[in-house]
């Protein structure tokens, strides 16, 4: 072969190095403008697992409770828009609607659900509602069944509104529904964000003491709860201004803040009202003593025989027997919940 051909026949490799490395090039300059000039990059939610205790939330978490709804501003003047106020205002003002002289129905004991969750269910560990969308259907030990959020809000009509369940197909289910989904709208399936449900509470180490409680109650409590815990009707008897912590007309024994773990905790976030988790106004003691003092006067009883289906699902505070160890009915109310924590590992409130 003549030297002259040996460079013809090389010329093609060359030409191709030369388009790879061009484009090569052209790829890194793309790359390195669309950084410079694109759209920001969207930042990456960071899900928080139900971790707060006291304290400002996390660096980079991905809803603050001092802003954690969407702005009711925003929500669309269409008839979808008009569904999400009206589950809103059910939510807000339950008693109006759906109370013992409702305008709608008579279905409930006079309370309202933002009475425990607290600003139509944004206040951020006030029993806050954002995770609800993304994280129903669930399986609950409590049932044993997959609820969807219409099971879990009837829950609450019949036990902490000491009430009847509404249709799953009624206005006003189907409203409440949409506007605990338009709550939960920007939070992605499955995550549970900063601020939701209740914070965390330490155990203490001795049981939480009613006789200590009632104390707490009569100076941080009964200003507005009244000193029998009935609270305080509205003027035109519509509802309550303050509502009811015991009595005939209170959440029922089969309600979540029948558990002294749960009550404690929301006490400890929000009351006396104004107070927020990270501006609480109660000592920890304060919280679990007034909790178990509250959750010893009587109220409404309800038969709750099919719940939890499997004993040894329940939380170490469940306030009935049958249990699956032999700690009594009292420590499991009250405490100290460590030694049946120890007993049962991974178990806990
Ligand atoms: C007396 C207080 C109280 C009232 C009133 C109340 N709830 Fe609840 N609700 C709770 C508690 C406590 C929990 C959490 C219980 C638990 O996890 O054991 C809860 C949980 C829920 C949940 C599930 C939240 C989650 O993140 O899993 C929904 C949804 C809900 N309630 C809706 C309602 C609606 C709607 C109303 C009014 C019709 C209402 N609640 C009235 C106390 C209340
Ligand atoms: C300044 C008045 C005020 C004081 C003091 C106060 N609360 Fe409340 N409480 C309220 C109001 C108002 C609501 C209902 C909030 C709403 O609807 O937005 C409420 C709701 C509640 C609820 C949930 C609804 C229910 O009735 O079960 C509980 C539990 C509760 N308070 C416990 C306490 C305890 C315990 C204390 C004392 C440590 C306390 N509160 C002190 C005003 C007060």
């Amino acid at each position: 072969m003549k030297p002259s051909e040996e460079r013809v026949q090389q010329l093609p490799h060359l030409v191709r190095l030369l388009m790879l490395l061009t484009a090569a090039v052209v790829l890194v300059l793309v790359v390195v403008l669309t950084k410079i000039y694109g759209p920001p990059a969207a930042s990456t939610p960071v899900a928080v697992e139900d971790e707060a205790t006291q304290g400002p939330p996390p660096a980079g978490s991905y809803h603050r409770p001092a802003t954690p709804a969407p702005d009711t501003a925003l929500i669309p003047r269409t008839a979808a828009g008009r569904q999400i106020r009206y589950g809103r205002e059910l939510i807000a003002n339950t008693a109006h609607y759906l109370g013992p002289q409702g305008s709608v129905l008579h279905l409930t004991n006079g309370m309202n659900c933002q009475n425990c969750h607290l600003q139509a269910g944004t206040q951020g560990f006030a029993n806050n509602y954002l995770a609800v969308a993304a994280t129903y259907p669930k399986l609950r030990a409590r049932s044993g069944q997959v609820e969807g959020i219409e099971k879990r809000v009837n829950d609450c009509l019949e036990r902490s509104l000491n009430g009847q369940p509404l249709a799953d197909s009624s206005r006003e289910m189907r409203a409440m529904v949409a506007y605990i989904k338009w709550l939960g709208k920007d939070i992605p399936k499955g995550k549970k964000v900063y601020g939701t449900g209740f914070m965390k509470l330490p155990y203490l180490d001795r049981a939480a003491d009613p006789v200590i409680g009632k104390a707490v109650f009569a100076a941080k409590c009964q200003s507005c709860h009244g000193p029998a815990g009935q609270g305080q009707q509205l003027a035109d008897n519509s509802g309550y201004q303050y509502p009811p912590l015991w009595g005939p007309h209170s959440y029922n024994d089969g309600a979540g803040l029948f558990r002294v773990t749960n009550l404690a905790k929301y006490v400890k976030a929000a009351m006396p009202y104004g107070a927020t988790f990270d501006h609480p106004q109660l000592t920890n003691k304060q919280a679990w003593d007034v909790a178990a003092f509250v959750n010893s006067q009587p109220r409404p009883h309800l038969r709750t025989t099919h719940d939890w289906p499997d004993i040894s699902k329940k939380p170490v505070d469940h306030p009935f027997g049958p249990y699956a160890d032999a700690f009594s009915v009292q420590q499991h109310k009250f405490g100290p919940w460590q030694p049946i924590e120890a007993a049962h590992p991974g178990k806990s409130n």
